[in-house]
C-alpha cells in the first residue's frame, strides 16, 4: 500500500493547476445513463473514484472510452471521456460495488427514469457518519415510483414512467437534489423542487442535462423547475473546476506561507472559504488566470466557523481548516453542522502535536507554536488531506499511511505540491 512522506517546513511558491471537480464528474458520468447517445465529458480528473464509477457503470452495460493524451499536450488538462449507455444490460447495482462508493447509489434515479425499474444496494455507513438515503427515496416516491426495500436493496419501479411532482426537501441534500433532477428530466409533466441544494455541482449537472435536451431552470437556487421530456440526446460538456481542491491548496499555502497561483480556480465557487482565509490574515487575490494566495511570516489569526450547505462554508473543507487553525495564534472554534461524525482527523492531528478539544459537534482548537512530524493514518478523503496540510508545516518527517483515500479525490497531489517546493514523495511498497 502506498504511503506519502512529507518533510515539513518548506514554503510553497509557484502555480498549481486545479482539476475538474470530482463531485461534478461523478453525477455527470451517472447522467449518461439517461440517454442512448454518447455523452462526452472534458476536463475529467484522473481519480480512483472515477475509475470505480466506470466499473459500476460498466456493470450496467455502459462503455466508457478515455481519450489518450497526444504528444505535446499539457498533462494538467483533464481527460476526455466518451460515455455510451446505448444498451443497458442490467438494472441492478450490487452491494460489492455500491458499498465502495456512496455516490454510486445515485444510479438509481436515471436507471429508473429510463428503464422503468432499478435495484440498487443501500450504501451502508461510512467514515463520516450514517448518511441515510431516505430523502432520495422520498423524491422518487413523489415522482410516482413504487419503492420496496428488500434484503438491503432499494427496488424502484415505474413501469408506465415517472410523472412530475412537488418535492420539498426538509433538509438540503446534494444527492437528493441530483436524484430528483435526473428523475424529473424524463418524467411526464412538471416537477418543482423546493429547498434544493445550491451547490455549484448541481448547476454544472443541470447545464449538462440541458445540453442533452432537458428543460431545467433555477439550478443554483433553492427552487428548481423541470419540464420533463420524453428523451435526452448526446452532448459535450466540460467539468467545472474543483472548489474543494482549490480550497485545500489555498489552506496549504496559508499554512506554509508563500505565494501560489491556483490556476483555473473560480473564486466565486468558494467565496465563503476564501473569506475565512482572508480573516486568518492570508491574502486572496482573484486574477484572470485563477486565484492567487499569499502569506508572509505574520501569524495566522484564529476564526470561528460553522459548516453549512452552499453558499456557506463547505463541510468538505472543515478538516483542512482545522489543520490550518492548529497553528493560529489563539483559539478557534469549528462546528460541523452537516455530518455528525466528521472528526476522524482530530485524533491524527493530535499525533502531530495539535491541541483540539471536541465537544459534540464543535471543535475548539488552541493554536500551538510547533507541530512535529509523526506517522499518521488517512481515514477519509478530506481528513487525509488535512494531515498533509499539517505535515507541510510540521518539524521533521510525517508519513501518511493508507494513501488510497487521497487518491480517491486528489489528482497528482504529491506532484502538484512538490512542483511548488514541498518536500513530499510517494513511497510504493
Ligand atoms: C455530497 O454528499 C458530496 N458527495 C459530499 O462530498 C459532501 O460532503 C456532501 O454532499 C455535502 O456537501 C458528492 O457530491 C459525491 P448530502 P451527499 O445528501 O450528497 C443528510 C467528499 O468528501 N441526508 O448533501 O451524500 C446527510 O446525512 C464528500 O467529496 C439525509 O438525512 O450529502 C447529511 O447530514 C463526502 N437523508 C445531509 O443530509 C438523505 O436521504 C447532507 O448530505 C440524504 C442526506
Amino acid at each position: 500500500m502506498d504511503r506519502i512522506r512529507i518533510v515539513g517546513g518548506e514554503r510553497l511558491s509557484g502555480a498549481i493547476p486545479i482539476s475538474g471537480a470530482k463531485n461534478a464528474t461523478l453525477p455527470l458520468m451517472i447522467a449518461s445513463l439517461l440517454t442512448e447517445d454518447t455523452l462526452i465529458l472534458d476536463n475529467v480528473p484522473h481519480l480512483a473514484d472515477v475509475g470505480q464509477l466506470q466499473r459500476i457503470l460498466g456493470n450496467h452495460g455502459v462503455d466508457v472510452m478515455i481519450a489518450g493524451k497526444r504528444p505535446g499536450e499539457d498533462p494538467n488538462h483533464g481527460r476526455t471521456l466518451h460515455i455510451s449507455a446505448k444498451n443497458i444490460v442490467d438494472t441492478t447495482a450490487p452491494y460489492e460495488l455500491v458499498s465502495r462508493m456512496r455516490a454510486s447509489f445515485w444510479v438509481l434515479a436515471p436507471l429508473l427514469a429510463r428503464m422503468g425499474v432499478a435495484k440498487v444496494s443501500m450504501p451502508g455507513g461510512c467514515a463520516i457518519g450514517t448518511r441515510p438515503v431516505d430523502l432520495l427515496i422520498m423524491a422518487l416516491d413523489k415522482l410516482g415510483a413504487a419503492i420496496e426495500i428488500e434484503g438491503g436493496y432499494v427496488i424502484a419501479r415505474a413501469r408506465q414512467g415517472l410523472r412530475g411532482g412537488e418535492i420539498e426537501f426538509p433538509k438540503v441534500t446534494v444527492g437528493g437534489t441530483h436524484t430528483a433532477v435526473m428523475a424529473a428530466a424524463l418524467a411526464r409533466g412538471t416537477t418543482v423542487i423546493e429547498n434544493a441544494a445550491r451547490e455549484p455541482e448541481i448547476s454544472d449537472v443541470a447545464d449538462c442535462l440541458n445540453k442533452m435536451g432537458a428543460k431545467i431552470s433555477g439550478a443554483g437556487t433553492s427552487r428548481i423547475v423541470i419540464e420533463g421530456v420524453p428523451k435526452l440526446h448526446g452532448a459535450r460538456h466540460a467539468v467545472l473546476p474543483d472548489r474543494i481542491e482549490t480550497g485545500t491548496y489555498a489552506f496549504a499555502v496559508a499554512m506554509t506561507g508563500g505565494d501560489v497561483l491556483l490556476a483555473n480556480a473560480r473564486p466565486e465557487l468558494l467565496q465563503a472559504a476564501l473569506d475565512v482565509l482572508a480573516q486568518t490574515g492570508t491574502t486572496v487575490t482573484p486574477t484572470n488566470e485563477g486565484v492567487r494566495i499569499t502569506r508572509n511570516d505574520a501569524q495566522l489569526s484564529p476564526v470561528d466557523v460553522t459548516t453549512a450547505p452552499f453558499p456557506g462554508f463547505p463541510t468538505d473543507l472543515q478538516a483542512q481548516l482545522m489543520a490550518l487553525m492548529t497553528r493560529a495564534k489563539g483559539t478557534s472554534h469549528i462546528t460541523e453542522a452537516i455530518f455528525e461524525n466528521r472528526f476522524m482527523h482530530v485524533q491524527e492531528l493530535a499525533r502531530l502535536g495539535a491541541n483540539i478539544q471536541l465537544d459534540g459537534q464543535t471543535a475548539t482548537i488552541e493554536g500551538v507554536k510547533h507541530l512535529k512530524g509523526a506517522p499518521v493514518m488517512a481515514t477519509d478523503l478530506r481528513a487525509s488531506v488535512s494531515l498533509v496540510i499539517a505535515a507541510l508545516a510540521a518539524e521533521g518527517e510525517t508519513e501518511v499511511n493508507r494513501v488510497y483515500h487521497l487518491d480517491r479525490g486528489f489528482e497528482r497531489l504529491e506532484d502538484k505540491l512538490s512542483a511548488c517546493g514541498a518536500a513530499i514523495e510517494r513511497i510504493s511498497d
